[in-house]
């Protein structure tokens, strides 16, 4: 369906052309007096100059050829010259009707279909997930989403951190643990154990530990060194430790993201058969060069208002760094997926380390001029203090506890709000947790700082992820009433609006295309999130002014329950993309 907007210009610009004026003047924005008008078209103040007339005359002008238009109920020439616009009851609700039986409930599908990778979540094997991980899971997830509702083609990739220093640590660790280990013999080579050497909450200590050892005992920073240089290198009982670190921080990590529906699991090390050829490529085509012992590849720009360090590749041991995992990947990617665009949904903190990335990709020809590579940086989420989110105990705080806090305080709500049994209050406070962590996130501009505040998250007023629900639920119930009554909720026809709320919520819901369309050209969850609280505004307020179930005009009554159920699909498909659902009861 074509998005109000154009509708309105279109007609605007006709009525321009009309009146003898070019039709660019009829440009038509979202009225900035709400309490006058819907929508508004300034094009006469612009065209008084260059027709050298008066605007209220060109005004006037255009009104006329607008007197028997479909669209609108009222059009008024005001001055200086501003065109104030009405839309009218029944072009609304052929609009609405149209909304109701489109695909994708009015929003086009996209003129050319792309394919995006979208990399997010990134958690670090063996290391606990923090909220960093969070922000980037909720966030990317929802990208994702987003852009396959605007109809392109997404791949997901959760891209773990597995390569690095980490793995030699925990290799290293092991070894002075188990040292009689088959993988510690270079001479084996029988088949190594399906089984792995340790359980996760085993990792989960021998990471810490090595880490924190390597910082005061040099020689053993030296060995898991060397070790990260022999697995990268691909010595076979490092790499048989390796995937089974994997199998056993993936399975746990599944278990950790399942409440947040990431889906695609490569990792860092995925990338490591493409760094030999990419390297050499590099120094072939004379991009990469030796500079003190490491391998590095110049990406500075002469425009550069901050210093842009060179992008290293190889260190001087010869070890591959997170820049080369990411670059390997790039071309992996390319490889297997040739995507239009690869988003990065990262800390902005890491902006340094893309900007080499991306201009690195493109000066040696990894990506083609076209292939879009956006970096989406997001904020730190901090506590109540202002500071970075921790523990208590002042840690920084790890996923399912935070998850934990949320689900407890949302059940103590959900308790007290009504009675139910236990079980079903439980299942319902999940449902509703993930939604106010979720919604709580995605409802700040990604690359700001927020305060993650359990009290506001959770709670049922104001602009938050169970207000959504509530609203959602609500709606839910009228529904499930009016077929208890005999009714199909399916069968009416969304009627001409009859008073304020009711034309109120229309236009609200005539704003979804838009909406979504840019929400997806900017990655932008959080326009997402600020339409929905006004459509449910909007809604509320009319359910509260107007009896709906009590209606007794039957076709009447059908449309509002025509309406109701346009609403609920418009808000179910926004929190739908926003990663999250919505219960049947509250
Ligand atoms: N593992 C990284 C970290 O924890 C994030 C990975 C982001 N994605 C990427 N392609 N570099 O900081």
């Amino acid at each position: 369906m074509k998005k109000i907007l154009d509708r309105i210009t279109e007609e605007m610009k006709g009525a321009f052309t009309a009146a003898g004026y070019d039709a660019t003047y009829g440009k038509v924005t979202l009225s900035n007096r709400p309490d006058l008008c819907e929508y508004q078209c300034n094009g006469a103040m612009a065209a008084a100059k260059a027709y050298k007339k008066k605007p209220i005359d060109i005004a006037n002008g255009v009104v006329e050829h607008l007197k028997d238009s479909k669209i609108f109920e009222e059009v008024s020439a005001v001055m200086p010259g501003f065109i104030n616009l009405k839309i009218g009851s029944s072009f609304l609700a052929d609009y609405m009707n149209g909304m109701r039986t489109g695909e994708k409930l009015g929003m086009e599908p996209a003129e050319h279909p792309e394919s995006v990778i979208v990399d997010y979540g990134g958690a670090n094997v063996a290391k606990p997930l923090h909220v960093g991980h969070l922000r980037s899971a909720i966030i990317g997830e929802s990208v994702k989403r987003i852009a396959r509702f605007a109809g392109h083609h997404v791949i997901g990739d959760v891209h773990l951190g597995d390569w690095g220093l980490q793995m030699g640590l925990i290799i290293t660790e092991l070894h002075e643990r188990k040292p009689e280990l088959c993988y510690f013999d270079e001479n084996y080579d029988g088949a190594y154990p399906e089984e792995a050497p340790f359980t996760i909450a085993e990792l989960e200590e021998i990471y810490p530990t090595a880490s924190k050892r390597s910082k005061e005992d040099e020689p053993y920073k030296e060995a898991a060194m060397q070790a990260t240089y022999e697995l990268q290198h691909g010595r076979k009982g490092y790499q048989a430790l390796l995937q089974h670190i994997l199998n056993v921080s993936v399975t746990d990590l599944k278990r950790n993201y399942a409440n947040l529906n990431v889906d695609l699991w490569k990792g860092e090390s995925d990338a490591q058969p493409y760094i030999p050829d990419m390297v050499q490529k590099m120094k072939d085509d004379g991009f990469a060069y030796v500079s003190d012992n490491a391998l590095v590849v110049d990406v500075k720009e002469d425009t550069d208002t901050k210093e842009v360090p060179p992008c290293m590749l190889l260190k001087s041991d010869g070890a591959s760094l997170y820049t080369t995992t990411d670059l390997a990947t790039i071309v992996e990617r390319m490889k297997l997926y040739n995507p239009d665009e690869i988003i990065y949904v990262v800390d902005k903190r890491q902006e340094m380390h893309f900007i080499q990335v991306f201009r690195c990709a493109r000066k040696c020809g990894l990506v083609t001029d076209e292939t879009g590579l956006k970096f989406l940086g997001f904020g730190t989420m901090n506590g109540k203090d202002g500071k970075p989110f921790k523990t208590r105990d002042g840690g920084v705080m790890r996923l399912e506890y935070l998850l934990k806090d949320i689900n407890e305080e949302m059940l103590k709500k959900i308790e007290a709000s009504r009675p139910m049994d236990e079980e079903e209050a439980e299942k319902i406070s999940k449902i509703v947790g993930l939604s106010a962590v979720k919604y709580g996130d995605l409802s700040n501009q990604a690359s700001k700082d927020y305060i993650f505040d359990v009290d506001r998250f959770t709670s049922s007023e104001g602009n938050t992820g169970p207000y959504i629900l509530y609203t959602i639920v609500r709606i839910k119930s009228i529904l499930r009433k009016y077929e208890e009554m005999g009714g199909t909720a399916g069968d009416g026809q969304i009627t001409a609006s009859a008073n304020e709320s009711e034309k109120a919520l229309q236009l609200e819901l005539t704003k979804f295309n838009s909406m979504m369309e840019t929400a997806y050209e900017e990655s932008a969850p959080h326009k997402i999130c600020a339409y929905i609280y006004d459509l449910a505004n909007a809604f509320n307020k009319f359910y509260h002014e107007t009896k709906i179930l009590a209606e007794e005009d039957e076709a009447k009554k059908a449309g509002y329950i025509a309406l109701l159920t346009l609403t609920k699909e418009v808000l179910e498909s926004c929190i739908d993309v926003l990663g999250f659902e919505a219960p049947e009861r509250m």
